[in-house]
């Protein structure tokens, strides 16, 4: 029996999942399937490590050791097939802050920040909260997968784009972008001078027959313009750890996030970040080839559950992460009809997808990363909604 099977009771563990649900949605005893967490326990490596470090007693400041970024080093070469020095490495306590300390880095207020939407709420977020503007290039849906548009992308950046927030993979249209469209992206952005900042926190999770590629890699030239991050937080279940790094080749481009992290008074990550990360990335690649099988299955389920009971919902066949995007447009319903319909009659939290921006409207994204009895229960909730 596969570990994932296990039921882990998160209540009383301040879980956001589970015990924020009823205040972000108004409503008790709904099934949280919405943020992204798994209801998973990480290697058990990652736990022995951090229990031996309890054990020792002491908790005073640290710093990241190089034996945590010759972990992240050999992670980076044996998953993605990429070189990295470990100089180039920096540290944030999550993906999300780093990328409002890239904004405040590389660009000033007023500035225009490339994304494509639907995308994760808070790329509009950094950018709208630090006062720069947001510049979107809507993905498409071509049948049932997203493609880019690369003349409005092109449009865009010729009004003057200072950073583009890639995400690769993509949370939530599910696509591991190619090495052809990654290639094409960064032509266009090095053409037009626009910085790359990859957000590559679910790069580990990827579906068979797709093959993550981190874009800094592909070429010198993207190298030099790509401020790269991930974490071991999706990947291994760690995001309560707060640890994430940020890759930035090009010196003058480090130094200058140095400084700004310099100027937030941030200097290393909580001990337990650091611990648990290590750890993840030495120990924990048998554990994700399980979860990834695990998830495959969940994703199959999941696929096959709609399109015997609820043939009208579109699932985007996620090509990477735990987050399957519905297409519930032929519903005819509303957004706020959807909603209600999914917590009264459901008792079921989903993200909505306007969340999302843009091209959102009409979607909702379910987190299938949980136990398959918790997956099931959550299907017939979906059912119970919407058929
Ligand atoms: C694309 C993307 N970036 C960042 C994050 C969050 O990162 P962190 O918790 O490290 O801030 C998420 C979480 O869902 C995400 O999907």
């Amino acid at each position: 029996m596969s570990v994932f099977n296990e039921r882990i009771d998160r209540f009383k563990t301040a879980s956001v999942k589970w015990e924020l649900t009823k205040d972000i949605f108004g409503e008790s005893d709904l099934w949280p399937m919405w943020v992204a967490d798994m209801d998973f326990k990480p290697p058990q490596a990652v736990i022995d490590a951090i229990k031996n470090r309890v054990e020792h007693g002491v908790f005073g400041y640290t710093f990241v050791p190089s034996s945590t970024s010759e972990a992240i080093n050999t992670w980076l070469l044996k998953r993605h097939q990429w070189k990295i020095n470990s100089s180039w490495l920096l540290y944030c306590s999550g993906v999300v802050q780093a990328i409002s300390t890239a904004i405040h880095s590389f660009t000033k207020e007023g500035d225009r920040v490339l994304l494509q939407s639907p995308v994760y709420t808070p790329f509009f977020d950094m950018i709208e909260k630090n006062k720069r503007i947001v510049v979107n290039s809507p993905l498409r849906l071509d049948g049932d997968r997203y493609q880019i548009d690369f003349a409005g992308f092109e449009k865009a950046l010729q009004e003057g784009c200072k950073l583009f927030l890639l995400c690769n993979p993509h949370n939530p249209a599910g696509r591991v972008w190619t090495k052809d469209e990654l290639l094409k992206i960064g032509e266009l952005c090095l053409q037009y001078n626009c910085l790359i900042l990859s957000d590559e926190i679910h790069s580990d999770i990827i579906y068979k027959k797709f093959t993550h590629k981190p874009i800094a890699s592909l070429n010198d030239e993207l190298l030099d313009r790509t401020i790269t991050l991930i974490a071991p937080s999706k990947t291994f279940n760690l995001a309560g750890l707060q640890a994430s790094a940020v890759i930035i080749k090009n010196k003058e481009l480090r130094i200058q996030f140095q400084e700004q992290q310099k100027r937030q008074g941030v200097f290393s990550l909580n001990t337990f970040g650091i611990i648990g990360m290590e750890a993840a990335y030495r120990y924990g690649e048998e554990w994700l080839e399980e979860l990834i099988d695990y998830l495959q299955v969940n994703k199959d389920y999941t696929m096959q559950f709609l399109a015997d009971h609820l043939p009208e919902i579109t699932c985007i066949d996620a090509e990477g992460t735990y987050l399957l995007w519905l297409d519930c447009r032929k519903l005819g319903s509303s957004d706020k009809e959807l909603r209600n319909l999914l917590i009264q009659k459901g008792k079921l939290a989903l993200e909505p997808g306007p969340k999302y921006g843009p091209g959102g409207e009409g979607f909702v994204r379910i987190n299938i990363a949980c136990p398959k009895d918790d997956l099931i229960e959550g299907l017939e909730r979906l059912n119970r909604a919407l058929s």
